[in-house]
């Protein structure tokens, strides 16, 4: 999704606005643009399609200036529409959705005001103009309280050229100081690498950044203190080292995410306020997005199966719209691997007003989730760069079951604390499949759909290998229950479609077996990815993969391996980059 970044300092800026923009591409983006004030002058450089198109502008002069990449919600992704917008003095780039843009605009243009772009963003910058009496930072809170809606903005203006002013509400924002100058991205791995201190904007505040501070202030600006962010820059550097792309890397990546992540929750002090929550826990709510959703959904399985206490799986987007009932002990889990994505938090703002307790479970510190939920866990998969989430998944689950073995272990269920703290190993025992499931992509690269079917667990598999799939390969696919197919998805499979059949859970092996015999029966070609051996050489299986044995509500945690590696190896084979599949973002900031 957008990304931002700024540079004031004793450097040139443009080199460094480009080289902050390649390291938010991983984001998501159809456009990118700079803007730069050299002597008093904005100079403005956009283009469609990638950073690397930009890269003429480096040579650009002036020691100030912002940047952008674009994922377009409001206008079609071009040169126009692309950011930083200019009005006046100003130039500015955005990150967020300003929900009252048409009202703006339409009061904006009866004062005679000509817009350039169909963006919302626009409207923002024009406002900043219209206010502006001389004081920059007023100007723009000024500007600021008009809007409803989500925003980063960083702003440029020509009478402050060692000033930049920055705001935010609902959209991440970070400002680094180094040596140098100062750095605004919109994480912090962006901002950090020249950066001695790093502080994360909060909802509400500013900050005019110049060449020598950087100043805070909050709504009514006051100036205020605030804290630098603890930062390791070493844990936080992602290279390819030798794999030609991320996802493949951070398939590998798997069995040290899980292993990280697992807790002991009611063993370590650390996690005693978690501990106490759970005690008071008589049901959980689970609320995500995507991938996140998945794991969720895995997760019910298995705190259902351990703990006995139920559990419902929210789409985040359906939650925060319609009126959950959220009793006394509830407890909402917000799972968001980037804890930015606009649906995830606002659903979890929803819970808690409704009187839940929240627990936010993220793989990055400092992200607004964390700065919404009561208790936060956090997934150690490390940064995961390629758009199609893998290893998180796998954390995820690794987290949500340590929770579940803490729940089991209050409510005095048999926990399986030896199974769970097995599953690194097992992790490690389940990689050779990667390599295995690419003999199957030729069946798969030039398919029309393909079906992932299940049953339990192995349909939450199901779910999470069909949404790969269809995210990076562009191939239509379905997961679905196992014995829901002939009730109408049947209809579609046909001579030669592709079915991948999940199979782990011994006392479903015949049910799901039985689906299996359907779709053969009706042409289908069956690729199974199970932990039976006795099952693989069936008639009606054309291939295998076998996966390690582990406790069966644990199973998703491996059998989603293959998947992952399936949809990796269909998308190269359709000569599709992997990494960034089109039209999707890293961090949904936006609603
Ligand atoms: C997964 O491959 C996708 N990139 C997407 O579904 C993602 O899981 C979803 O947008 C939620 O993101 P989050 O975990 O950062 O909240």
């Amino acid at each position: 999704m957008c990304g931002i970044v700024g540079y004031i300092g004793s450097e040139k800026a443009a080199p460094k606005l480009i080289d902050g923009l390649k390291k938010l591409e991983y984001r998501g983006y159809d456009s990118a643009g700079i803007a730069v004030l050299d002597g008093g002058v904005l100079r403005l450089e956009k283009r469609c399609g990638m950073v690397s198109e930009l890269e003429y502008a480096a040579c650009l002069s002036g020691n100030a200036g912002i940047g952008h990449t674009r994922w377009a919600t409001h206008g079609v992704p071009s040169q126009a529409n692309a950011h930083p917008h200019a009005c006046g003095k100003f130039a500015l780039v955005h990150n967020g959705i300003i929900e009252n843009y048409g009202d703006l605009r339409e009061e904006l243009e009866s004062e005679g005001r000509v817009f350039l772009s169909d963006t919302d963003s626009e409207a923002v910058v024009q406002l900043i103009d219209k206010y502006y009496e001389g004081d920059f930072l007023r100007a723009v809170k000024r500007a600021v309280e008009r809007l409803s809606g989500s925003f980063a903005i960083v702003v440029l203006c020509a009478d402050f050229p060692h000033e930049i002013v920055c705001a935010r509400r609902r959209s991440p924002l970070v400002v680094g100081r180094g040596k140098k100058g100062a750095y605004i991205a919109s994480d912090i791995p962006a901002a950090a690498e020249s950066a001695e201190e790093i502080y994360v904007l909060s909802d509400g505040e500013f900050a005019v950044v110049s060449d020598r501070e950087v100043a805070f202030y909050d709504g009514d600006l006051r100036r205020k203190t605030k804290k630098k962010a603890e930062y390791d820059r070493q844990k936080d550097i992602v290279a390819l080292n030798g794999y030609r792309h991320f996802m493949r890397k951070e398939i590998d990546e798997i069995p040290l995410s899980v292993r990280n992540s697992l807790l002991k929750i009611a063993e370590n002090n650390e996690y005693r306020n978690i501990y106490e929550v759970l005690c008071l826990t008589e049901q959980i709510q689970i609320v995500a997005c995507g991938t996140a959703y998945h794991s969720g959904l895995a997760a019910k399985y298995a705190i259902e199966a351990l703990a006995r206490v139920p559990v419902e799986v929210c789409v985040a987007s359906e939650y925060r719209y319609r009126n959950p009932v959220v009793k006394r002990g509830t407890l909402v889990i917000a799972v968001s691997q980037s804890g930015e994505t606009a649906d995830t938090i606002a659903a979890a703002e929803l819970a808690k007003k409704l009187g839940a307790a929240l627990l936010a479970v993220t793989n990055v510190p400092y992200s607004s989730l964390t700065t919404v939920a009561d208790y936060v866990l956090f997934t150690v998969a490390g940064r995961e760069i390629a758009v199609a989430a893998t290893k998180s998944y796998n954390a995820q689950l690794a987290s949500l079951y340590s929770i579940a073995l803490a729940l089991a272990k209050i409510r005095r269920q048999r926990a399986g604390k030896k199974t769970l703290f097995a599953l690194p190993n097992l992790c490690k025992k389940v990689l050779p499949s990667v390599e295995a499931v690419r003999g199957w992509t030729p069946h798969f690269v030039g398919a029309e759909s393909v079906y992932f079917i299940g049953r339990g667990v192995d349909y939450a598999a199901a779910l999470e290998g069909s949404l790969k799939l269809k995210e990076i390969s562009y191939i239509p696919s379905e997961g679905y229950p196992a014995g829901e197919l002939k009730h109408g998805t049947l209809a579609l499979v046909r001579e030669n479609t592709p079915v991948v059949a999940i199979v782990t859970q011994r006392r479903l092996v015949e049910k799901t077996m039985n689906a299996v015999n359907e779709v053969y029966s009706r042409g289908a070609k069956v690729f199974l990815i199970t932990c039976f051996p006795e099952i693989c050489g069936r008639k009606e299986v054309f291939s295998s993969v076998l996966i390690p044995k582990c406790r069966e509500a644990f199973s998703p945690v491996l059998s989603v391996v293959p998947l992952q590696a399936l949809s990796y190896y269909t998308a190269l084979a359709r000569g599709n980059d992997p990494d960034k599949p089109r039209n999707l973002a890293k961090s949904v900031t936006v609603e």
